[in-house]
C-alpha cells in the first residue's frame, strides 16, 4: 500500500519554475540510477567474492567443523560464557552462542577463535535484543500501538546500536507472530492481532536493526520469528498445539513474515509448535516449500530453544537421531542449544538419512550471514565504545518518545485528563506506581533496574514546585492483602487529583505465562473501586503485557491509559501524557475482551451465517456476556478531537488489475495539537470464498495543529483487493468492495466500489 499526503489548494510551485525543477529531477533520476546500477556491481562482485571465500572454506572444513558451525549454545544469563564454549570454539566445533555479551566477554571469546582455532571462523554472539538491549523500550505490543513505523525503526535502531557495542550481532527479533487471544503471554513481543499492521511493524523492526546493510558499524543481523502460527497455540496455551487451515496460514499468519523477509531479514526462527499435525521444526512444507522454495529465503533457520530435541515429545521422532535428521532435512540450519546434529550427523550421514550436500549448503547459509556482517574482516570489537553507547542521551530522549507514543487513552469524560502540573497534591496510588522492575516489561535484554524512571519519578520531576505528591502502594499486583489499602484511601481523600497504577507484572506475560484469566490480579479492582468512592477525579494508569477486561473500570473510571510496560523512561513519558504535554495518540493494536471467554476475539473475524443480532436468539452470540468487545481494534482518544469528511474514490468500478485511490479530509476540530491514526478497511462483499467483516488495509499517523485540515490518500490494487481463492491462488475476484475509513475498526465513513472483470 502506497500512502502520501494531498495537499489543499498551491503548493507554491509555479510555471516558471517547473521547467527548472524538472530538469534538476531528471539530472537527479539519471545519477541515481547509474549510482543504483553500479551499486549493484559492487553488490554482486562482492557476493561472489564472498561466495568463493566459502567454498574456499568449506574445502578445508571437516564434518565435525561444519556440523559446529551448525551449533548454538547457551551462555549464562547474565552475559558469561561457558568453559565449554571456550573448549569448543579453540576446536572449530561452536558457530554461535546465546546470552554470551559485552564488549570485554565477546572478545575474549572470539579471541579464542581467532587465535587459537585451526580455521578462525569467527564466533557470532546472539541474544534476545526484544525491545532495546540496555535503553529499554515499550513492550513490542506497546510499540506496535503507536502505529507509528518509523519511530518503531528508531527504536530498533537503538537497540541494535547498543548491541552491536557490547558485541552482540544477531538478535532473536522481531517477534512477527500474530495473536488472536489474550490469554496467550506471547502476545506482549508481538504486533498484535492484524497481518497489515504486523507487517508494517515486522517491515519497521528489520530496518531498525539490520538498517539497509547489516555490514554496518552499529548494525545487526534480526531473526523473524516464530515460524510459524505459534500463537494460535490452543486454549493460548504456551507451546500448545496448533491447527490452522492453509489458507489462514497465508492470509493471518504468514504475512508479516513475508514482510519481513522481503525486507531482507537474514534469519528465522523455527517454533516449537505442532503445526497441523508436523511440528513446526520439522515441518517441510512452511520450512522448504513456503520460505525457501516460495520466498527465496537465503538466509539461516535456527530452531527454537532445544526444538529439534522436543520432536521426540511430540511424538513424531522416536529418538535422537531421528529427530535431528527430521529437523535438518525439514530446512532446519542451526540447532540453538540442543545438540543432536552435532552428536549424531556424522552416523546420519554414513546412513545416508542426512546428505553430505545439505550439510554444506546450511554451513554455507550460517558462513555467509557472517561475511556479510562482516565478521571474518572484523571480528573483534572496539571496547571502549560500549560505555558512550549504552543508555546514551539520545537513546533515551528516543525512548521517552516511543513509549509517550504508545500510550492509548482508553477513557476520558468530562476532559478528567490532562491534569494541571499546579495541582496543590497529587496522590500516586498502586503497585505498579512505583516499580523499576516491572517498568521494563518480559524480555528485557540488558535493562537494568536502576536506569528505569517509575511513574511516581516521572510525576515528581513533572509537576510544579508546590505541589505536594504522596505515594501508597495499595496492595501487591498479586495476592490477597488488603493492609496498604486504608493507607491509600486516606492519601486519595487528601488529595486534589488520583493516580492509580495497576495491571500485570512483567513475567505475567512473555515465554511461559499464559493466564486464564484477563481479570487484573490480585485486589487491584478492590482499591480502584475504593479510590472511586471516594469521589476525587482519577485516572488508572493500565500496565500490563495483553488487553485486560476492565468491564468495571471501562464502565466507572473518568479516565483510563494503556501505558503497556513503558520501558526505561517510561515515568517520564506517562507524565508527559498525564500533564498534556504530549497529547495521546497510540491505538489499540488487539482487541480488548469483556472477558477472556470471549477469547480468540479479533475484528476481522467472519461474518457468519448468523450474524449477532440482539433481537434474534438464533445468532452467534454468548448468553452472559456481549458478543462485543470492550475496546476495539484500532481504538484510542486524544484530548483533541478529529473530524473525517468527504470520503472520495478516484472511480467507482475498477478493472481486476486496477488501481482505485482513496481519499478522505482530516480535520482538528479540537483546541490541542494533536494525532489521529486515520485507518482503511476492505470488505469483500461476496467472493468465492468467505471473507472477513473488515480487513485493514492501510493507516498513517498524522499530526495536525487546531483547526488544521489535510487530505490523505491511500492506494488500493491487486495486494490489498486479493485473497486465496479456492484453489489457493492469491487473486482479485470481481464484485463489490466496501471501504471504511474512520479512527478505529468499527464506525467510520462508508463507501464502496465495484471490481470488473
Ligand atoms: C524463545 C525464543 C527465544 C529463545 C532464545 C526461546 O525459549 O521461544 O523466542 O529467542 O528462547 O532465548
Amino acid at each position: 500500500m502506497k500512502r502520501d499526503y494531498g495537499t489543499n489548494g498551491n503548493n507554491g510551485t509555479n510555471g516558471s519554475n517547473l521547467g527548472w525543477i524538472f530538469s534538476v529531477c531528471f539530472v537527479i533520476s539519471v545519477c541515481s540510477v547509474i549510482s543504483l546500477q553500479s551499486f549493484s556491481l559492487t553488490q554482486s562482485k562482492k557476493t561472489d567474492e564472498i561466495e568463493k571465500k566459502i567454498t574456499a572454506l568449506l574445502e578445508q572444513m571437516t564434518l565435525e567443523e561444519k556440523l559446529g558451525q551448525l551449533q548454538q549454545l547457551d551462555g549464562h544469563a547474565d552475559g558469561r560464557y561457558r568453559e565449554l564454549h571456550a573448549q569448543l570454539i579453540r576446536r572449530g566445533l561452536l558457530g554461535s552462542t546465546l546470552n554470551v555479551r559485552g564488549a570485554r566477554i565477546t572478545n575474549e571469546l572470539q579471541g579464542i577463535a581467532m587465535g587459537q582455532s585451526r580455521l578462525k571462523i569467527p564466533v557470532l554472539f546472539a541474544f534476545d535484543v526484544i525491545h532495546g538491549y540496555r535503553t529499554i523500550f515499550p513492550v513490542p505490543l506497546g510499540e506496535a500501538a503507536t502505529w507509528d513505523p518509523s519511530w518503531v525503526t528508531r527504536g530498533a535502531s537503538i537497540a541494535a546500536a547498543e548491541a552491536a557495542s557490547a558485541g552482540v550481532r544477531w538478535t532473536f527479533a522481531p517477534m512477527v507472530d500474530i495473536a488472536r487471544d489474550a490469554r496467550w503471554g506471547r502476545i506482549v513481543e508481538g504486533a498484535g492481532e492484524d497481518p497489515y499492521l504486523g507487517s508494517v511493524m515486522a517491515r519497521a523492526r528489520v530496518r531498525g536493526f539490520q538498517g539497509e546493510d547489516y555490514s554496518k558499524p552499529g548494525k545487526i543481523v534480526a531473526c523473524a520469528k516464530h515460524w510459524v502460527a505459534y500463537g494460535a497455540a490452543e486454549g493460548g496455551r504456551d507451546y500448545n498445539t496448533t491447527e490452522v487451515s492453509e489458507r489462514t496460514l497465508r492470509e493471518i499468519y504468514f504475512p508479516p513474515f513475508k514482510a519481513a523477509v522481503d525486507a531482507g531479514v537474514g534469519t528465522v526462527m523455527s517454533a516449537f509448535n505442532d503445526l497441523n499435525g508436523i511440528p513446526t521444526s520439522a515441518n517441510s512444507f512452511t520450512l522448504k516449500q513456503v520460505l525457501r522454495g516460495e520466498w527465496k529465503f537465503d538466509g539461516i533457520v535456527v530452531s527454537d530453544y532445544e526444538s529439534v530435541r522436543e520432536l521426540i515429545n511430540h511424538g513424531l521422532a522416536a529418538d535422537e537421531k531421528e529427530a535431528a535428521s527430521y529437523a535438518f532435512n525439514a530446512g532446519v540450519d542451526v540447532e540453538m542449544v540442543s545438540r543432536l546434529f552435532n552428536q549424531h550427523g556424522g552416523q546420519l550421514v554414513k546412513d545416508n538419512k542426512v546428505r553430505i550436500a545439505s550439510i554444506d549448503e546450511a554451513v554455507r547459509r550460517v558462513l555467509r550471514i557472517k561475511f556479510r556482517l562482516g565478521l571474518f574482516d572484523q571480528p573483534m570489537i572496539d571496547e571502549s565504545r560500549e560505555g558512550a553507547t549504552l543508555l546514551n542521551e539520545n537513546h533515551l530522549i528516543a525512548a521517552r518518545e516511543v513509549a509517550a507514543r504508545s500510550i492509548v487513552l482508553l477513557q476520558n469524560q468530562r476532559e478528567t485528563l490532562p491534569f494541571k502540573k499546579e495541582l496543590k497534591s497529587i496522590a500516586v496510588i498502586g503497585p505498579l506506581a512505583d516499580d523499576q522492575v516491572n517498568l521494563m516489561g518480559s524480555w528485557n535484554g540488558d535493562g537494568r533496574k536502576e536506569d528505569v524512571v517509575t511513574l511516581l519519578a516521572g510525576i515528581k520531576a513533572k509537576v510544579s514546585p508546590g505541589t505536594q505528591v504522596s505515594y501508597g502502594k495499595g496492595c501487591e499486583i498479586d495476592g490477597d492483602s488488603t493492609t496498604g489499602f486504608n493507607e491509600s484511601v486516606m492519601l486519595a481523600r487528601d488529595a486534589e487529583a488520583v493516580i492509580i497504577a495497576v495491571g500485570e507484572s512483567a513475567e505475567m506475560s512473555g515465554e511461559a505465562a499464559s493466564r486464564s484469566s484477563l481479570d487484573l490480579p490480585g485486589r487491584q479492582l478492590d482499591l480502584i473501586k475504593l479510590i472511586h468512592a471516594t469521589g476525587k477525579p482519577y485516572v488508572v494508569v493500565l500496565m500490563n503485557g495483553r488487553p485486560l477486561s476492565i468491564e468495571w473500570v471501562a464502565e466507572n473510571s473518568p479516565a483510563i491509559l494503556e501505558t503497556w510496560f513503558a520501558g526505561t523512561q517510561g515515568g517520564h513519558a506517562i507524565a508527559d501524557v498525564i500533564f498534556g504535554d504530549v497529547n495521546p495518540g497510540g491505538k489499540l493494536p488487539i482487541t480488548f475482551p469483556r472477558s477472556a471467554g470471549q477469547a480468540p476475539i479479533y475484528y476481522n473475524h467472519k461474518n457468519t451465517g448468523r450474524p449477532p443480532d440482539a433481537k434474534n436468539k438464533y445468532t452467534s452470540k454468548y448468553l452472559d456476556v456481549a458478543w462485543t468487545p470492550l475496546y476495539p481494534f484500532g481504538y484510542g482518544l486524544s484530548y483533541s478531537e478529529f473530524k473525517l469528511s468527504n470520503l472520495q474514490l478516484s472511480a467507482s468500478r475498477i478493472k481486476l488489475d486496477d488501481k482505485i485511490e482513496v481519499s478522505v479530509m482530516l480535520e482538528n476540530t479540537g483546541s490541542r495539537v494533536g494525532d489521529e491514526v486515520v485507518q482503511l478497511y476492505l470488505r469483500d462483499v461476496a467472493a468465492s470464498v468467505t471473507r472477513p467483516v473488515r480487513e485493514l488495509k492501510g493507516f498513517e499517523r498524522v499530526t495536525l495543529k487546531p483547526g488544521e485540515k489535510r487530505r490523505l490518500k491511500f492506494t488500493l490494487g491487486r495486494e490489498e483487493l486479493g485473497f486465496y481463492n479456492r484453489e489457493m491462488k492469491f487473486e482479485v475476484e470481481p464484485g463489490l468492495f466496501k471501504v471504511y475509513v474512520g479512527n478505529s475498526s468499527e464506525g467510520g465513513l462508508e463507501t464502496s466500489f465495484e471490481v470488473v472483470d
